[in-house]
């Protein structure tokens, strides 16, 4: 084995693997097959195992098993069992995506080490630091070495913080390749029939983030609301977890059909032929308008601003009647929206990161790059 980096990609929860996976796919594809790591942030099949499944990526070769907790248990669970790893066997390289608790966990971990990190994702900012995303995203960005970007208002803010032009490279949405390599097959299942509608007859609902669900009171009149829409169009509701054990085992009306987590192909297709979609996601905003579907974001802020200039995402606040008015301006035809897929949302951006890797590589001194022990 000589000249072929050691690359270790971090995975945690939900949201990374629809990232990471085309980067996975594409080193493996090009004989760099990287070590792959799931801090077990998230453990349940249905936020986690079937996502593998579905996306075809191979089996993690280490699942650390952190589970859930406070942020910092969470976080220092992960620091220390990746520290325990890469002190024995030192990557050349650390891939970690987005922005959860296992991102920037994986991130100070390697840098402490002087082990390089690439971050996939790089550079948004929702200004609002009350949210743990911009804490991860700011430290993540702070450190990394190789950011890859998803859109413009990314590279400003990077170059804002201070960082080399030179650390930045706009590679486009990992996310949407994965989206683009399964959306026929998630449409093609029909997975709306499970639910006795039809394409384009009824809404998609997710909603997750502590500052929407914490409050039992908030939530409360969360529901209430997306109960009121749901008597103009069906909603299909996937609870997350976390919103699942404050909303206990209320499950609404038949019009709003509270269901478990959905696998990725099952929700995927669901979102494709959605007339609306309701969520306070990240990724969401960003698959709706690579779809082209309506989006109402329930949140104040947005990192991912290029949704809203490009895309079909309304961001509608976290006040239930601001978010019902903009819902029903949609459902009614008051309201259209049009958007255009936002630059390098192609299908093609883990080529362009595996291509930043592979020149990276080639720059690095070859002190460095001379044959190591086997990693796996
Ligand atoms: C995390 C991410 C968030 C992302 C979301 C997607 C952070 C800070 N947040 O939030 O950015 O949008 O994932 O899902 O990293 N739980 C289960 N089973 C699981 C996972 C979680 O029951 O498989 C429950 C646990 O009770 C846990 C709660 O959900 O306490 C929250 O999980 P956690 O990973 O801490 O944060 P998320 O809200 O999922």
């Amino acid at each position: 084995m000589s000249n072929t980096p050691h690359i270790v990609c971090v995975v945690g929860a939900r949201p990374n693997f629809m990232k990471m996976g085309p980067v996975v796919l594409e080193l493996a594809r090009r004989g760099l097959t990287p070590v792959l790591i799931h801090t077990g942030q998230h453990y349940d099949d249905n936020m986690s195992r079937v996502f593998f499944d579905e996306l075809g990526l191979p089996r993690p070769d280490v699942y650390l098993g952190v589970g859930s907790g406070t942020h910092a248990h969470q976080t220092a669970t992960v620091m220390t069992g990746l520290e325990d790893l890469w002190l024995k066997n030192p990557p050349d390289l650390v891939v970690v995506a987005g922005d959860v608790n296992s991102t920037m966990a994986a991130t100070l971990v390697a840098t402490k080490l002087h082990i390089p990190v690439a971050h996939i994702e790089s550079g948004l900012r929702s200004g609002d630091r009350t949210m743990p995303e911009e804490i991860n995203r700011l430290v993540t960005d702070a450190v990394a070495d190789l950011l890859f970007t998803t859109e413009a208002s990314a590279n400003e803010h990077l170059a804002r913080e201070g960082v080399a032009e030179s650390r930045i490279h706009f590679v486009g949405n990992c996310m949407i390749d994965t989206l683009e390599a399964h959306r026929g097959q998630a449409v093609a299942a029909e997975p709306w029939k499970a639910f006795d509608l039809a394409p384009g007859g009824y809404g998609l609902v997710t909603l997750h983030r502590p500052a929407n669900v914490d409050d039992d009171g908030g939530l409360r009149a969360m529901v209430t609301m997306l109960e009121d829409i749901a008597e103009t169009m069906p909603l299909i509701f996937p609870v997350h977890p976390r919103t699942r054990s404050k909303l206990g085992e209320r499950s609404a009306t038949s019009r709003l059909r509270c269901v478990d987590p959905l696998p990725y192909l099952a929700f995927t297709g669901l979102m494709a032929e959605a007339a609306i979609v309701l969520t306070d996601s990240g990724g969401v905003q960003e698959e709706t308008t690579a779809l082209g579907v309506p989006c109402i974001t329930m949140r104040d802020n947005t990192e991912r601003p290029v949704t809203m200039t490009d895309g079909t995402n309304i961001l509608a606040g976290t006040d239930p009647r601001s978010i019902h008015a903009a819902a029903l301006d949609v459902l009614e035809g008051r309201r259209t929206l049009i958007g255009k897929r936002p630059p390098l949302w192609d299908g093609r951006a883990a080529v362009r990161v595996v291509d930043v890797v592979e020149a990276w590589w080639k720059r690095q001194p070859v002190s460095r790059r001379a044959p190591r022990r086997m990693s796996r």
